[in-house]
């Protein structure tokens, strides 16, 4: 059956199914040989797509402003203060607002309810670039980079490390399971995600031939895994408060060597970013004054091993979104 995603919203992976998602990944890959081979994907001029960050933002963003101008497209950039969104202006009158002028709306920030109230009243597609509960433009971002270093997505054993319960862990359940792949959260009990996901996602597994493991054993929970994955353990918007308790709990799943050397001899190391792996960063810095730790959610020498593909992951954002934005505009 040909897949068309034409005036659909990209608000979390649990809305796509497999084929759709494969579809995606399929088109990511197609725009990133365009690109390569310098074969432009221009015939979006007249289009306009406005990016809303209630959160701040490297990666998706220039990924967002990169893909549309490639396309030919206007891009407008509302930073976390440059607008009246949730201040002066209810969600559902920003959304209308921006759908009588704008093709697409991508959204970065709080509650995903947030994010489906903007696709509920825009009347145009609305791209999640980040919620507290989901992520969904980097899962493809990290289907297509495993695709193109292990040349296949099902069978996989993806193990994340960290905490499992928010947008990151809850995100690589999903499109894990959704693809046939196997999926264990290694991580302090504390950090799993929540049952009524992981239900769902075992439903999943089940049509798809992955599965689901949680496990707080490190050496059960990255045994010949193809994929080590970890985020940071503080996310954008929690508290500073939250360091101390994290590292507690989250330090025996710091990605190591002993970890990778558990995995798979060729197992990829895989991060979202940003990433704390030295003291070269402001918050790094700030954490290692209060509680001495000079790596966090990852050694340096496993952010810069030869197994760490992190900013093959970076790079394929911006095929990937775009690729989102083109299915979701129209071919
Ligand atoms: N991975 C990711 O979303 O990065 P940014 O926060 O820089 O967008
Ligand atoms: N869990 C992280 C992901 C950053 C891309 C956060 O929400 O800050």
């Amino acid at each position: 059956m040909q897949v068309d995603l034409k005036g659909r919203s990209f608000l979390t992976l649990k809305d796509f199914t497999p084929e759709e998602i494969e579809y995606l990944i399929q088109l990511s890959a197609d725009v990133k040989d365009k690109k390569k081979k310098g074969i432009p994907v221009n015939n979006y001029q007249g289009k306009n797509v406005a990016l809303i960050f209630e959160k701040t933002s490297t990666r998706t963003r220039c990924s967002f402003e990169v893909a549309a101008h490639d396309m030919g497209m206007g891009v407008t950039y509302l930073d976390p203060q440059g607008s009246q969104i949730g201040k002066k202006e209810s969600i559902a009158d920003t959304a209308r607002v921006l759908g009588r002028m704008y093709d697409g709306i991508e959204y970065r920030g709080f509650e995903q309810s947030i994010v489906e109230e903007l696709a509920k009243y825009a009347g145009i597609p609305v791209w999640n670039g980040l919620t507290n509960e989901y992520h969904p433009t980097q899962m493809l971002a990290d289907m297509l980079t495993i695709r193109e270093h292990l040349g296949h997505l099902k069978g996989v054993k993806l193990t994340y490390m960290g905490d499992a319960r928010y947008n990151m862990g809850n995100s690589l359940m999903i499109v894990c399971t959704k693809l046939g792949m196997h999926f264990t959260a290694c991580t302090s009990k504390e950090y799993f995600p929540a049952p009524e996901l992981v239900e769902l996602c075992n439903k999943y597994a089940e049509e798809s031939g992955g599965s689901v493991t949680l496990t707080e054993d490190v050496l059960s929970g990255t045994k010949d895994a193809d994929v080590v994955y970890t985020d940071v353990w503080v996310s954008m918007g929690e508290p500073e408060e939250v360091w101390e308790e994290r590292i507690k709990m989250l330090k025996p799943y710091q990605v190591n060597k002993a970890a990778m050397a558990n995995a798979k001899p060729d197992a990829l190391f895989m991060h979202c970013l940003p990433a704390f792996h030295d003291l070269k960063t402001k918050i790094g810095r700030q954490v290692y004054e209060k509680f001495g730790l000079s790596e966090l959610e990852v050694t340096d020498e496993v952010f810069e091993s030869e197994q760490s593909v992190v900013f093959d992951e970076a790079e394929n954002r911006m095929h990937t979104i775009k690729a989102v934005m083109m299915a979701t505009l129209g071919l």
